[in-house]
């Protein structure tokens, strides 16, 4: 089993560079068989990168440690917060490993779901040469992390019903990574399970990522049980949305063991502070999970009465598989000024494709109560567009 804390890797570098030839061609896929799929698709020049070895992940026996130039002293109330972390605490791993019935081996932590997008991108396109796909509108990171390494961004469209469309293999053809957002942000929607898994299976040659930052939230799938079936997928995880720990920066990516050994190459030394394991674990502690599971009721039982409240205003509302709700206007000016003037802050957007909605994240009773009290009250006009018309 492979170990985070002092990671090895399968193969010596020299042994890899031997055999790549043109890691990044198609061709090279299909004939290099002493390749694993991951390490076919990953940036040629990470196969032959000795990762930084930290005093960390080096180790070593002894009770004085005087290997990482760090201070001997702890002046605060947390144990070893003067001491750099492990690279991936095991005990975080295992908690998120019984949590998703995903093996341990499968999961890197990461700062947020932001970081594995990042990581993802960096282990796995050249600069200048490759791209990711993803289909809009959708959470915007893939294609500004993209960007930020001079990676392309081949942008594509979900259908009107929210799905993928039928010729998905086609528009991704030129992809190194393809982003599947599932329930998707901003639209709240759910694509069907047999077409993701479709879709993973129609790109066989790229890596394809399903980000499930708002999974808890959805009663229908995940397809976190299909990483050992398809060795092109991975899937992304948060606590930042059902755990309530956006401010921790915790996430998980999940895929099989050939993706985490070069996820591992290019992520820091030391991604998961002290304090932020910690609060983790409790988050996925049988209480922790408990908790998170009232509190998704909750969220939903509001974001139902919300639902319902924009409905009989008049707005276009889809279906909410998330922990928010987008809902389209006809006098969306209005109700935004009527929104800001009662101080409650909701979110517009630039895309085209979503001109005239307003995403409302679910909140607590009385928060909801006051968003439902601008929609019922006499100052905003109605909402009269008949959207079955359109
Ligand atoms: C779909 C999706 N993925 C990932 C993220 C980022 O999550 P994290 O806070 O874990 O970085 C968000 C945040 O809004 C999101 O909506």
């Amino acid at each position: 089993m492979l170990n985070h804390a002092s990671y090895d890797f399968k193969q010596t570098t020299e042994e890899l560079i031997m055999t790549n030839q043109n890691p990044n061609s198609t061709s090279s896929v299909t004939s290099n068989s002493n390749l694993s799929l991951a390490e076919q698709l990953a940036r040629p020049e990470l196969l032959a990168l000795t990762p930084y070895e930290s005093a960390r992940r080096i180790g070593g026996r002894g009770d004085v440690w005087i290997n990482a130039n760090e201070s001997p002293f702890n002046n605060s109330d947390l144990a070893k917060l003067n001491r750099y972390p492990e690279c991936q605490p095991e005990s975080l791993i295992k908690a998120y490993s019984d949590y998703s019935g995903v093996a341990a081996q499968s999961i890197v932590s990461t700062r947020g779901a932001d970081e594995g997008i990042e990581l993802l991108i960096r282990a796995f396109c050249t600069p200048g040469k490759d791209s990711i796909a993803c289909f809009g509108p959708t959470y915007g990171m893939y294609a500004i992390s993209a960007q930020t390494f001079n990676v392309g961004v081949i942008s594509l469209s979900l259908t009107d019903q929210y799905q993928l469309p039928s010729d998905f293999a086609a528009q991704t053809a030129d992809a190194k990574i393809v982003f599947i957002c599932n329930p998707n942000n901003p639209t709240g929607t759910i694509i069907n399970k047999k077409d993701i898994e479709q879709a993973i299976a129609a790109m066989p040659n790229a890596i394809v990522v399903v980000d499930e930052a708002y999974i808890e939230f959805s009663s229908t799938y995940s397809v976190a049980d299909l990483i050992d079936t398809y060795p092109n997928l991975v899937v992304l995880r948060t606590l930042s949305k059902a755990f309530a720990l956006a401010g921790a920066r915790c996430g998980f990516l999940m895929a099989n063991t050939d993706i985490i050994d070069l996820i591992m190459r290019v992520i820091a030394p030391y991604p998961v502070p002290l304090p932020v394991s910690e609060v983790a674990e409790k988050a996925l502690s049988e209480q922790g999970i408990s908790l998170m599971q009232q509190q998704v009721g909750l969220l939903k039982e509001q974001g139902i009465r919300l639902s319902q409240a924009l409905t009989q205003y008049g707005a276009n509302v889809l279906p909410a598989n998330g922990n928010f709700v987008l809902a389209e206007f006809e006098n969306t000016q209005q109700v935004s000024q009527a929104v800001q003037q009662a101080g409650i802050v909701a979110r517009a957007y630039k895309d085209a494709r979503l001109k005239n909605r307003i995403r409302f994240s679910f909140s607590n009773e009385s928060d909801t109560d006051r968003l439902i009290a601008v929609f019922s009250s006499n100052t905003l006009s109605p909402n009269t567009k008949d959207y079955q018309q359109q």
